[in-house]
């Protein structure tokens, strides 16, 4: 048997003492696999005085402990940008792998990382970092490295898709069901890391940086929390066959005349097809569809967060990085050759779903629908309730009250439906644009 790898955990919270309740219950078995026993020698903390079980192994020193001559292997699970970026290179420089679950420091820098990993020829793993116990990155770096990845698009949040599920199931307001969430612990005292869609836009720039071997940072994600969805939003969804999802796409937009090949990342709720399969991962799952050239569509599905899933995420890295040192040698590294340009977003091309109170006379149709054709927006389907006529020709109640119009638009660009919305706003007929939100049908390759 190979001399032990020896582990340092910086961190011992929700994830972190769960990866030591595995190392201690699984030990033998994971000695087995690793082909060298798996040892945590040590474990730093903020407040020691929390975690009396783990006696001796217990430091507030975590710089210390990452350059420690019997440390083999840094487990970091503290999160947010620092101190874990500059232990993480400590780390590294002093030749340690390093696994993480940190999508927040991956998102913002990961190119340093990644360059401090190859300068020491050390190990670099983050599986944990998106979409909790789902293998996906690995999937994503190894099995599909002889593939072309077109799209990468599903659900990472589990917190949103909590509360889109409990307002779509009930007809909740936005308010009551992230009230809902944050009482069965889902949400957080402070949500605003997931209902404002930072924690995808993370992951979103992580999946994008392996599918399209390009660095993508959150930075470059364009980003749309739920905070604006209401119950009448969600009505409006059922009513077209649909729900609505907190979506994280990222694509790979071929070149065309005017423009080179590049990627776009995104996070934003949209209005998915009910027979979609994203549409049916309700609560706190996660699921997410990758398609490429030749393998066609696949799809991953299951527990995106909590303690136990993620530890399994972080303990399937641990055992990789030391099977890798057990021969001596480092796994597959991640690859930024590609380094294709970020697409505007204005240039996304999005069906959209738009909802407006106009006046109900006549012209007033024709002068919405002159708005969206002067824009470029072509209208797919157009309906019209209340106002001065029901459907069936019978008198309203109230005669000239305003009219509710709902357009389904073609694929426009972003920057063309926001110049039209911002031209409606303006017109006399119009008295409010209620909604915006986008349609998407995920089923075809690429960027349309
Ligand atoms: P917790 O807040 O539960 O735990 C954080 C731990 O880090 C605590 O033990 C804390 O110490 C320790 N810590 C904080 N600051 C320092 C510091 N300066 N020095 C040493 N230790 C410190 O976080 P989680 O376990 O929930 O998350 C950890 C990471 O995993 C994050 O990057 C997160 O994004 C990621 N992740 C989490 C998931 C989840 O479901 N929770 C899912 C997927 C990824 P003390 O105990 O003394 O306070
Ligand atoms: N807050 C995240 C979620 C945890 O709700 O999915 C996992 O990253």
């Amino acid at each position: 048997m190979k001399d032990a790898i020896r582990v340092a955990m910086l961190g011992c919270g929700t994830v972190g003492g769960e990866v030591v309740r595995l190392l201690r219950d699984q030990a033998d078995e994971l000695t087995a696999r690793a082909g060298a026993p798996v040892e945590l020698v040590g474990v730093a903390v903020r407040r020691p005085h929390k975690h009396p079980e783990l006696g001796a192994l217990l430091t507030t020193d975590a710089s210390a402990l990452v350059t420690r001559e019997d440390v083999d292997v840094v487990v970091e699970v503290i999160g947010g940008i620092e101190p874990a970026r500059s232990l993480l290179l400590e780390a590294l420089k002093a030749g340690k792998s390093v696994v993480t679950a940190n999508k927040a420091l991956l998102a913002e820098d990961g190119a340093t990382l990644a360059e401090a990993a190859d300068a020491s020829g050390a190990d670099l793993y983050y599986e944990a970092s998106v979409a909790g116990a789902i293998p996906l990155l690995r999937p994503l770096r190894e099995s599909l490295a002889g593939d072309r990845i077109t799209r990468v698009a599903g659900i990472v949040n589990g917190t949103t898709n909590f509360i889109l599920s409990a307002m779509t199931e009930s007809g909740a307001s936005y308010a009551d069901a992230l009230d809902e969430a944050t009482r069965l612990g889902y949400a957080e005292a402070d949500p605003s890391a997931d209902v404002d869609g930072y924690d995808a836009a993370s992951k979103a720039a992580i999946l994008a940086t392996l599918a399209f071997h390009t660095r993508v940072t959150s930075a470059d994600v364009h980003c749309e929390g739920i905070r604006e969805v209401t119950a009448a939003d969600i009505a409006a969804a059922t009513g077209l066959g649909c729900v609505i999802k907190l979506l994280a796409i990222c694509e790979r937009a071929p070149a065309t005349a005017d423009a080179p090949e590049s990627v776009s990342a995104r996070v934003y709720p949209a209005m998915i097809p009910t027979t979609h399969p994203l549409a049916a991962v309700d609560g706190a799952f996660n699921a997410v569809f990758v398609e490429a050239e030749a393998a066609g569509q696949l799809m991953f599905y299951g527990q995106g967060a909590g303690g136990a899933p993620t530890a399994s995420a972080v303990l399937g890295d641990l055992v990789a990085v030391a099977r890798n040192r057990v021969v001596g040698g480092r796994g597959p590294r991640e690859s930024a050759y590609a380094s294709l340009p970020i697409r505007p977003m204005g240039t996304v091309p999005t069906r959209y779903h738009v909802s407006l109170d106009v006046a109900d006379r006549a012209g007033v149709l024709s002068t919405i629908a002159g708005e969206f054709a002067r824009h470029g927006v072509s209208i797919a389907a157009v309906r019209q309730s209340g106002g001065g006529t029901t459907y069936d020709g019978a008198p309203d109640p109230e005669p000239g009250a305003p009219a509710r119009l709902v357009l389904v638009t073609h694929a426009a660009p972003e920057a063309a439906l926001a110049t039209c919305v911002a031209a409606l706003t303006g017109l006399e007929a119009v008295h409010g644009v209620d909604s915006v939100l986008r349609v998407e049908d995920l089923g075809r390759k690429g960027v349309r």
